[in-house]
């Protein structure tokens, strides 16, 4: 034994080392490179780690995968498309496969969102959405409008734009520079909707807060409101009963454009294709990402009203470039032919119907977790909740223990602070809500 320590150690360091190039995001490095957790495969509900063990997918990826992993019509159709157009600029050129995924994601959305943008990401997406809804009110003559209503807790990717948009402390404390302009309502965490499965009765009044700055700003000098209705990565918050309601009638009075920012909503998670349609509330724009390509290729979009796309290109003269604005990447080829396939089996698997069907049982195994002593509080709906802990010293810290353990135990799932948060793919059998509820039983009642 007492020879082996040292090889031991030496294999450690080599693996240390063979790590060190690669800097995470939103990962402690040092702490994961100390104790690598890798994955290396995915099949269905189920990733699988370098010994061959198996971790339920209780996080879809990252709120990606509602079909579920290693989705072979989705690999033969980027297959495909490698092998017949790999690339062609965006800009000046088209291929059929971004026109196509365009008009199908069209029929998807609500209302008249029924114009598309792609971007690469949901950063990107939230970005364009405000460079739109610029483009919009200059076209309109009202220029003036520059400023956006976000909300605390808020998340919205971390490009400029979405940074400044951020309601979350330690995505912002880092990067004082950010867009000016920016105000932020309170957050809709109510205490007295504690352990409330859907919307709670209490607190549409905070939709008012946008009322609120009206008031103090004037109208004319606001662009927009960005919300996502249920804000996710901050931890499942579901909105009050009327809340997004409130936020569209205050909008629209005042010539505000509304946006949601469904890039963890999209694509069946609350029951709907989104959560404007589970809600019942249109609004002008919805960014999107993640579930759109299933998480096989990145890439964003965004769903724009048709309103707001006919005013800002019949506007402009004749042969320009309407807006200045584009990626690279966008609507590259490879992710085209992914989000069709993805949502050819969104379709054909009825996945939407199929997370709504199972949305009862699925809350209610999580809310069953109630009575245990470390559980502060309880948010859900539709495919998606939170577990928040009570505060273990630092805030965070019993967060962070717990996704550690949980996967360890064989499940796999984000948290942020102290909030758990299952969004199982939409695939999902009811053995499977109760395998990730028993492993979450389990490990909650060791924290
Ligand atoms: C609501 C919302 N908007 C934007 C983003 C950013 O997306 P991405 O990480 O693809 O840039 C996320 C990511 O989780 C999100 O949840």
């Amino acid at each position: 034994m007492g020879h082996a320590e040292p090889k031991l150690d030496a294999q450690a360091d080599a693996r240390s080392a063979a790590l060190d190039a690669y800097w995470m995001p939103f990962t402690p490095n040092r702490e994961f490179k100390a104790e690598p957790r890798m994955v290396v495969r995915a099949e269905g509900m189920y990733y699988w780690n370098e010994r061959g063990e198996r971790i339920i997918d209780a996080a879809s990826g990252l709120f990606c995968c509602a079909a579920g992993h290693g989705r072979k019509e989705i690999a033969a159709a980027v297959g495909r498309q490698l092998a017949e157009l790999d690339f062609i600029a965006p800009f000046l050129r088209g291929h059929p496969g971004s026109f196509e995924f365009a008009r199908r994601l069209a029929e998807l959305t609500p209302g008249d969102l029924d114009r598309i943008f792609f971007a690469n990401s949901g950063s990107e997406a939230v970005d364009t959405a405000m460079k739109v809804a610029l483009a919009y009110h200059q076209a309109r003559g009202q220029g003036g409008r520059t400023m956006f209503v976000s909300r605390e807790r808020a998340y919205h990717g971390v490009n400029f734009g979405g940074l400044a948009l951020s309601g979350l402390v330690n995505n912002r404390r880092r990067f004082a520079l950010t867009l000016p302009g920016v105000v932020h309502m309170r957050h809709t965490q109510v205490a007295a909707n504690r352990f409330t499965p859907g919307e709670g009765a209490h607190g549409v009044e905070l939709a008012e807060d946008l009322q609120r700055f009206v008031d103090l700003y004037g109208a004319e000098n606001i662009a927009a409101c960005i919300v996502e209705p249920i804000a996710g990565s901050t931890g499942c918050l579901v909105p009050p009963k009327g809340y997004l309601g409130r936020l569209r009638e205050i909008c629209d009075r005042h010539g505000i454009l509304l946006v949601f920012d469904e890039v963890i909503t999209g694509f069946g998670r609350t029951g709907q294709a989104f959560a404007a349609q589970s809600f019942g509330v249109t609004p002008d724009m919805l960014t999107l990402a993640k579930g759109l390509t299933n998480g096989a290729q990145p890439m964003g979009a965004v769903a724009i009203s048709r309103r707001i796309h006919d005013t800002i290109v019949g506007t402009a003269p004749e042969h320009a470039i309407e807006f200045f604005h584009g990626y690279t990447y966008s609507g590259h080829p490879a992710a085209c032919a992914a989000g069709l396939a993805t949502l050819d089996i969104y379709r054909d698997e009825a996945l939407f119907e199929r997370g709504r069907a199972l949305a009862p049982h699925f809350l209610d195994a999580i809310f069953s977790l109630r009575d245990l002593p470390v559980v502060a509080d309880i948010r859900g709906y539709g495919m998606m909740a939170a577990i928040e802990v009570h505060v273990d010293g630092q805030p965070g810290r019993r967060g962070h223990a717990f996704q550690k353990r949980l996967f360890d135990r064989g499940l796999h799932l984000k948290t942020t602070g102290d909030a758990a948060i299952i969004a199982p793919p939409l695939i999902a059998t009811r053995d499977h809500v109760d395998e990730i509820a028993a492993i979450l039983r389990r490990t909650l009642t060791t924290l």
